[in-house]
């Protein structure tokens, strides 16, 4: 089985969950992982499933002002100009039949905040004509800008294999 893992990360949490996913996907094939960025530029071959991510900003999906609002709170160079969203809202639409599945980070820790870019992310897979393999998945952090709370890479890591066995499951016995 072929996946793709596309994630946006301002502060490298949502990098590392894609990585911990990634990891549990390889229990079952091959896997490519790119950043947003990379994946705007590539006309990549299509895979068995694709799974998406990214950080929730303002209750969903970044845009190009929450992106700017995070440059500012870190060193580290922050894509500006496409996350998510622009990306997701430029694809065309994919054959009946095509997997995918969202995930996404949020403040979980000093207090809860609302929000689910998961979610928006689902809801354009679904648009696109994708049919998810699980339901949106968050992962969290503590504060704005991170760590990943305690736990979250090797839930992210297990969910990845679940992915993987589901999707590998199935095409067998489509066969
Ligand atoms: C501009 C901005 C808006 C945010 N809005 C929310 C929000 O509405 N809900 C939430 O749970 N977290 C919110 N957060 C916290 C982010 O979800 C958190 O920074 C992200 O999960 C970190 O992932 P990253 O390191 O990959 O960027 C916000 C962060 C920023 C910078």
């Amino acid at each position: 089985m072929r996946s793709r893992v596309v994630y946006e990360s301002m502060f490298g949490n949502t990098a590392a969950i894609a990585e911990a996913i990634a990891t549990g996907l390889r229990t079952h094939g091959t896997v490519e992982i790119l950043n947003v960025c990379e994946a705007a530029s590539t006309s990549a071959p299509t895979v068995d499933l694709l799974v998406v991510g990214g950080p929730t900003h303002a209750l969903g999906l970044s845009r190009q002002r929450t992106r700017l609002d995070a440059a500012g709170r870190t060193e580290a160079p922050v894509v500006v100009d496409i996350g998510i969203r622009e990306w997701l809202d430029a694809a065309l639409p994919v054959a009946a039949g095509s997997r995918a599945a969202a995930f996404g980070t949020k403040t979980g820790k000093p207090s809860w905040m609302p929000g689910s870019a998961a979610r928006g992310a689902a809801k354009r897979l679904r648009r696109l004509g994708y049919q998810l393999t699980d339901d949106p998945m968050n992962f969290l952090v503590d504060g704005m800008t991170g760590p990943l709370s305690e736990g979250e890479l090797a839930r992210a890591q297990a969910w990845g294999e679940l992915l993987a066995f589901t999707e590998h499951d199935r095409i067998a016995h489509l066969h």
